[in-house]
């Protein structure tokens, strides 16, 4: 004797108005080959019960008031032949796979990706390159340090300069400003060639362009607080900058940018948060660097990590160093404007003895940049005499 077979009965709900949904149900609970009967009153329903049986690949026989299906394999086709695109854990550290195909495009890590090949293309998938442990821990720091530039400064604070140091205050942010744009756009530039399957990547890189959003705002804002024109932008300052912006090389943009460059930085935006003549100035530079200091350190990561895993970085970095200095030997450097208004903006008087003091805490930041640039470079695995010389090479724009 054979078992009964299974009836749906639907009533007046029609497969237009989501009686699919009963139906797969109803098959899912059944065998390969097992028969489920499927009645109701709606309109045309044997019709649209042949249809969709067709399009799902299942079996179809009509009977009174609706059909008769199959169950097939076919049930759920789009997930007969998918793959799952490496695990999601939020570790995310041995589920993260070396070099993830990109005929998965941008399905989730962890998705269930249905067979096909759309052809994207993406220039950054090695894990090897692009991975570091702190990924995803950095970037939840990062939003949770997110400031809000209206309420985390006080714009109203006292801010009377003499007019030659508001001068000085408004070069200097001038010049950050484009130094800030240059670490906006290495970013966003490599964030469209990352491989999704990296996604602790691109939401750190995102925050981080995000950050130098800010900065831009900041600094823009402190320069015109009393002032309607910016300062002076020079072709050495800009020359320096696009190399950065040029540089095709993920782990050389990144080694020249955050960990020489915005490792700099962190020196210059302590030195401003020290010395600035105002609390305008001393409260953007504080800002700016706490989220500077986590770009040097993802960098950092991620760089220590590449480098224990490929023998033939280490050189590279170096070469780049070299090539930069070459390729700006002509330039001047930093500009006279921008260190001069740096010994004004710490003097903050003409006196001499404001000046001279000034002057000696410009020459301290430089020691100061370069002592940090060294000891980084020694953390990355380069030889004392090495990180001394590779420090002595970095450009003179700072960045
Ligand atoms: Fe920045
Ligand atoms: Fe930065």
């Amino acid at each position: 004797m054979t078992a009964p077979v299974p009836r749906l009965e639907l009533g007046e709900l029609g497969l237009d108005r989501g009686a699919h949904l009963l139906v797969k149900h109803a098959l899912r609970g059944l065998a390969l080959g097992a028969e489920l009967e499927v009645v109701g009153s709606a309109p045309d329903l044997r019709l649209h019960l042949q249809a969709w049986a067709r399009q799902q690949g299942l079996g179809w026989a009509p009977i009174p008031g609706g059909a008769r299906l199959t169950r097939t394999a076919a049930l759920g086709g789009r997930w007969a032949g998918a793959e799952r695109a490496g695990e999601s854990a939020p570790s995310g550290n041995k589920s993260v796979l070396e070099q993830p195909p990109a005929r998965w495009g941008l399905a989730a890590r962890g998705a269930m990706v249905e067979a096909g090949d759309l052809g994207f293309e993406f220039r950054l998938d090695r894990k090897e390159v692009l991975w570091s442990e702190r990924g995803g821990e950095l970037y939840r720091q990062a939003l949770a340090a997110q400031w809000d530039p209206a309420v985390a400064i006080d714009w109203s604070a006292p801010c009377e300069l003499p007019d030659e140091v508001e001068d000085a205050v408004v070069q200097v942010m001038t010049y950050l400003i484009e130094n800030e744009t240059a670490a906006l756009l290495v970013p966003a530039r490599f964030l469209s060639g990352i491989h999704p399957h990296f996604r602790e990547v691109l939401q750190l890189l995102a925050v981080q362009a995000a950050d130098e959003a800010r900065h831009i705002e900041v600094f823009t804002r402190r320069a015109t607080l009393k002032r309607a024109d910016l300062g002076l932008s020079t072709q050495g300052g800009q020359a320096s900058l696009k190399t950065l912006i040029d540089e095709p090389d993920y782990a050389l943009a990144f080694f020249l940018l955050s960990v020489l460059g915005e490792g700099s930085f962190l020196s210059l935006l302590r030195f401003l948060h020290e010395h600035a003549p105002d609390p305008v100035t001393a409260r953007v530079a504080e800002l700016s660097g706490v989220d500077e200091a986590r770009h040097v350190a993802f960098a950092m990561a991620h760089l220590k990590r590449h480098l224990a895993h490929d023998p033939h970085l280490r050189p590279r970095l170096a070469a780049a160093v070299e090539a930069r200095f070459d390729s700006l030997r002509e330039m001047s450097g930093l500009n006279e404007e921008v260190f001069d208004a740096l010994v004004l903006l710490a003097a903050g008087s003409f006196q001499p003895a404001a000046i001279a003091r000034g002057h000696a805490a410009v020459l301290g930041l430089k020691a100061d940049m370069d002592a940090a640039r060294r000891h980084r470079l020694e953390q990355l695995g380069f030889e004392r005499s090495e990180a001394e010389r590779l420090s002595s090479l970095h450009t003179r724009n700072f960045m």
